[in-house]
């Protein structure tokens, strides 16, 4: 029974007044809209200096939170970094690691996402591990390729922790751009990270789908066999959009 995530990704957005009303919006709508299933879980992924409100509001409620990004160092000269553990001391559950936009605007390889996901397990935090291909890549029908060698590093880096991370596939050219990969587009690489998340003896590993979720697609994509809920970013800021697609 993997059951349903369904994870809020801020990126750089927020502030204390706009946060505040969000999360605020979000507790109140989870409770009205009557959203709580067997299963079904709901987080918001918020930039470092708000996790202490994200605490403060959300503590006690069913919501879960976290962060986009942690150092694969546990502490020490790191000027800037954040650690798993401080992330935890804020009661964060989750951390994103490899998302595309960290791969590539801070040239995070492989490798370092891999030390990521191995940094978060160590501080107890679920990784929400991405692997996804850009455009040009799937033109050039090399999707297979990139998102296996994506994971393999990330499967290999873990081993027989694998089974308490969670997996996104987000492509690239999904992202932000209004264009969301069709059902049948997603479920075909959840498949295959099915078929690879079997292999490596981790079957029951989430595997979150995002790029333009909305209220509108996200029953569709959650429909499909392997595509257990979603990372959703620009539609988690509005709450009436995000609750919509938790309930969906
Ligand atoms: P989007 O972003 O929903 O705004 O496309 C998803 C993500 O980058 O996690």
């Amino acid at each position: 029974m993997r059951g349903k995530l369904v994870v809020g990704n801020w990126k750089m957005n927020g502030g204390l007044a706009a946060n505040a009303a969000l999360l605020a919006a979000l507790v109140t709508g989870w409770r009205v809209g009557n959203l709580a299933r067997p299963g079904r879980q709901m987080a918001v992924c918020v930039p470092f200096p708000y996790l202490a409100q994200a605490r403060d509001v959300l503590a006690g409620s069913p919501i879960a939170w976290g962060a986009q990004d942690l150092s694969m160092h546990g502490a020490g000269a790191h000027t800037g970094d954040v650690s798993g553990s401080m992330v935890a001391d804020f009661g964060g559950r989750f951390v994103i690691v490899g998302h595309s936009e960290r791969r590539a605007q801070h040239a995070e390889t492989d490798a370092v996402v891999a030390e990521k996901a191995k940094a978060a397990l160590l501080t107890g935090l679920t990784a929400i591990a991405c692997v996804g291909e850009t455009l040009a890549e799937r033109e050039a029908g090399e999707w297979q390729r990139v998102v296996g060698r994506q994971f393999d590093a990330i499967a290999d880096a873990l081993g027989a922790d694998l089974p308490l991370a969670v997996l996104a596939y987000e492509p690239v050219w999904a992202i932000g751009t209004g264009r969301t990969a069709t059902p049948g587009q997603a479920q075909e690489v959840h498949e295959f990270l099915r078929q690879r998340l079997v292999k490596a003896g981790a079957p029951d590993v989430m595997v979150l789908y995002g790029g333009s979720v909305k209220a509108a697609n996200a029953a569709a994509l959650f429909a499909q066999a392997d595509v257990d809920g979603g990372l959703v970013g620009g539609a988690s800021l509005d709450a009436t959009e995000f609750l919509a697609i938790a309930g969906a």
